[in-house]
This record gives structure tokens, C-alpha cells and sequence, in this order.
């Protein structure tokens, strides 16, 4: 068989790895040939391909980011976007497609597997919040990035006794500020699951140092909100799945705590810091064994697939399921984290 992979979405620690497992299984073991499109679902439209083989693809393990290039391109974002996925497909006589992406390559995936693409899906985002999957890789590094951050804001707030807010990612689901904040200690942890009161905000911080904390670190994922009507926050624009484009979450809420507190308050957005780089060790195996995963898929012909951690195994999920609905951080665990805050 030819197959052909794609990266789409945001990049992500660990893509690198998926890439060299489908080609090392696909070539060497399966005997097929890999063909790499070019900067996700844009690639297969445009025809922009690229050779992958264990010889261009040596060396990899380690490497962030991706060697096929990613975008956000959506391929039903303009009228005829299916028909042209099909004519390249048909052009480069690709068989199959492995799919490497999050929500929206997915289910763009998912949309071209009900219309005859074979195609399985490999899951990824720094987010951990794709559904059917226990953990998406990538999100490890994000959270280890995060954290070694974190405990480096800590030495900084208390020698000046400040409040320091940091930033991260995390458009729809908190899963990186949860743990990264609960790893690295933080005295308050706001996530877009649970719509903060910055009032309430500042009265945990103002206790706790009324019990003698000279400083306070308040961990924010960039799609927090304010509850309705507490305080004012601007949109920005749209990407083409007409997600909002984050960031800046933090230098709001920061003024207002040293407003209303009275502690001098600084605010650092980690943002794409926790998309770059190398790969922690869980992430680079969890990637090898996905993308392993993908080529026995194909191999048994279970397209409309995605792969996914169960436990510690690695099952196919349908595609549809996986990208039916966002997994979000359980109210259950945020008030675990909540035994710690102020
Ligand atoms: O891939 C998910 C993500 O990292 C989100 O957490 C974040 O909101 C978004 O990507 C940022 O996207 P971009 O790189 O396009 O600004």
C-alpha cells in the first residue's frame, strides 16, 4: 500500500516520533511506501508532498515540532475541499492516510472517512482534550515545561514578595494549568471548565497571606473566564474552525489582584514555550507506540479509526467518537486541586 501522513493543527512535542514509528513499521516491516504531505489538510489540497522513508526520517526521537510542517487549514472550509483531498489522493496514488492531529484535523478525518478516504487517526494536542483517549501525547512536555516554570516563578515571588500569574495553554479544557499548577504548587488554579469570581480570587490569596505567605503563585489557562458580569475581557479573531485566538487571560486578572489586594503582582504567558521543543520519555513512547499502532490498523483495514490509550493499552476508538465531545477536567478533580488554593 502507499500511505500517506499528514500533521495538522498545532505542532506539538512527540509528532516527530509518531512520524519515524509509521515509517519504520509501515516501510520495514509491512512493506509499505510513505508519502508525507506538506503543513496538514493544506498539503493533500495543494498536492504538496514530501518522500518519507527510514532514510529521511533517521534521527527523529528527539526532535519537536514536525518535519511534515503543520497548519490549520480546513479542508471543508471552502466549497470542493473533499473533491480536491480526493484528486491528490488519486494523483499520488495514496492508498490510506494517517491523520496526526487534534479536534479539528480529526474531525475533518472523520468527515472524509464517511465519504470513502481511508484514513486512521493518530491523537495529539498539548490540550490532553480529546475524548477516547486516556492522554494525548504532547501534553506530558507541556506539563513538565509548565511545571519547571512554575517552580522557577516560585523562587523569583518570594524573594519579592509578589503575586506571580502565569499563563498557559489550554483553549477549552484546564488539563495543563490542573496538573502543571498542582505539580508546581500554585495557591490558586483557574481553568475554562469553572468560570472564576476575581473577587473570590483575591480573597484566597489575601488569606493566605494573612496567615503568613509572603508571595502567591495563581496558575491561569489561557481560556479561563470571568464569571459573567465580574469583569471585562476582549475577543480576539478567529482561526478557520473558527476557534477564538487566545492569550492574555493573565494580563488581565493580574492588575486587578494588585489592585485589589494590594500585592505587587507580575504575570508571565508561558504560551508557546509548552508546544516546543524535545519530547519528555512518556511522551516519545507514547508516540513510537501510537504511530505503531496506526500501521496495524491499516494493516487489518480498520479505517475510520483513531488510535488511543486505554489503561496502558493502545486500542482503535472510532474517529467519530473521538471527536464527538471535548474531555474536560472533571469538577470531582478540580476541587482536589482545590485543597490547596489560598
Ligand atoms: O494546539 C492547541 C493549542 O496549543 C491551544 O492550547 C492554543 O490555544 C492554540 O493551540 C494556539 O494556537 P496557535 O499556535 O495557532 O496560536
Amino acid at each position: 500500500m502507499r500511505i500517506g501522513v499528514l500533521t495538522g493543527g498545532g505542532d506539538c512535542p512527540g509528532l516527530n516520533a509518531v512520524i519515524r514509528a509509521v515509517v519504520r513499521k509501515g516501510e520495514t516491516r509491512s512493506g509499505h511506501q510513505l508519502l508525507g504531505f506538506r503543513h496538514g489538510w493544506r498539503g493533500v489540497l495543494e498536492g504538496e508532498t514530501t518522500e518519507l522513508s527510514v532514510a529521511t526520517t533517521r534521527g527523529l526521537l528527539h526532535r519537536g515540532g514536525t518535519i511534515l510542517g503543520t497548519s490549520r487549514t480546513n479542508p471543508f472550509g471552502s466549497d470542493g475541499g473533499s473533491a480536491r483531498v480526493k484528486e491528490t489522493l488519486g494523483a499520488t496514488a495514496v492508498d490510506a492516510l494517517v491523520a496526526i492531529g487534534g479536534e479539528d484535523t480529526l474531525g475533518a478525518a472523520a468527515r472524509l472517512g464517511d465519504e470513502g478516504v481511508k484514513v486512521v487517526g493518530v491523537p495529539k494536542t498539548i490540550d490532553n482534550d480529546l475524548s477516547a483517549t486516556d492522554v494525548t501525547f504532547g501534553f506530558h512536555t507541556a506539563v513538565q515545561i509548565a511545571t519547571d516554570a512554575i517552580d522557577r516563578l516560585h523562587t523569583t515571588a518570594e524573594s519579592h514578595d509578589r503575586v506571580i500569574v502565569c499563563e498557559v495553554m489550554g483553549r477549552h479544557a484546564g488539563w495543563i494549568a490542573l496538573y502543571s499548577g498542582l505539580a508546581g504548587g500554585a495557591d490558586v488554579i483557574l481553568i475554562p471548565e469553572r468560570p472564576f469570581d476575581i473577587d473570590e480570587v483575591c480573597e484566597q490569596l489575601g488569606r493566605r497571606h494573612e496567615r503568613g505567605a509572603g508571595f502567591s503563585i495563581v496558575v491561569v489557562a489561557e481560556g479561563a473566564k470571568p464569571a459573567e458580569g465580574t469583569l471585562a475581557t476582549q475577543d480576539a479573531g478567529t482561526d478557520e474552525f473558527g476557534h477564538v485566538r487566545l492569550g492574555g487571560i493573565g494580563s488581565v486578572i493580574a492588575p486587578e489582584i494588585e489592585e485589589r489586594t494590594g500585592f505587587e503582582t507580575r504575570v508571565t504567558i508561558l504560551g508557546h514555550v509548552l508546544r516546543g521543543g524535545s519530547p519528555t520519555a512518556y511522551d516519545r513512547v507514547l508516540a513510537t507506540r501510537f504511530g505503531l499502532g496506526a500501521v496495524d490498523a491499516i494493516d487489518d483495514g480498520a479505517f475510520g479509526t483513531m488510535v488511543a490509550l486505554h489503561g496502558t493499552e493502545i486500542v482503535r476508538v472510532p474517529l467519530a467518537e473521538a471527536v464527538s465531545e471535548l474531555k474536560t477536567v472533571s469538577p470531582e478533580l478540580y476541587a482536589q486541586a482545590g485543597v490547596f488554593f489560598g
